[in-house]
């Protein structure tokens, strides 16, 4: 169960967002954003508090709470998971596959123990497949939170983790 003072604060950032972009179904998505730059991720409180701030009386089913998990699942930058303070993004699609991305990928699932999609213990890193990142003549490409990293080989793995705290 959620603390109290989480709950403050997830209610309080919802209404910031929505105050920010406009309670509209075109504002739906960066309402999403804002609230997962917030809280790093966006937690089933605050798809209901969405539904509960954006309700009214004229439209009192503005969003479904399904519609708005579908909307966070379609997005690459949205998680309704806690993510690790830093998010590797590596792109699997097949022009960087064939320059060698399979054994980057193999690297760093080896060297960070993660499968796709999993966060390690210490909250440090969450290690994603994505697919491609509009770098394809510099493939294999990573990308570790804003920064792009082209022509990784696997020795350069424990390189460009060393970077991150
Ligand atoms: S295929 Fe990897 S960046 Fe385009």
């Amino acid at each position: 169960m959620i603390a109290p003072t989480m709950e403050r604060d997830v209610s309080a950032i919802v209404q910031a967002a929505i105050e920010k972009h406009g309670a509209r179904r075109d504002s739906l998505i960066p309402i999403l954003s804002e609230i997962n730059r917030a809280l790093g991720y966006i937690p089933g409180e605050a798809f209901q508090e969405i539904r509960r701030q954006l309700k009214t009386p004229t439209d009192p089913v503005f969003v479904s709470e399904g519609q708005l998990y579908g909307l966070a699942g379609f997005y690459d930058m949205l998680s309704t998971k806690p993510r690790g303070r830093h998010v590797i993004k590596f792109c699997e699609s097949a022009p960087c596959h064939v320059v060698g991305g399979q054994a980057v990928w193999n690297t760093l699932r080896e060297t960070l123990e993660l499968e796709n999609g999993e966060t390690t213990v210490d909250k440090k890193w969450t290690l994603l497949t994505t697919s491609c990142l509009g770098l394809c003549s510099v493939g294999p490409v990573v990308l570790v939170d804003d920064d792009l990293y082209g022509n990784v080989s696997p020795e350069q793995v424990d390189d460009i983790l060393g970077r991150y705290e």
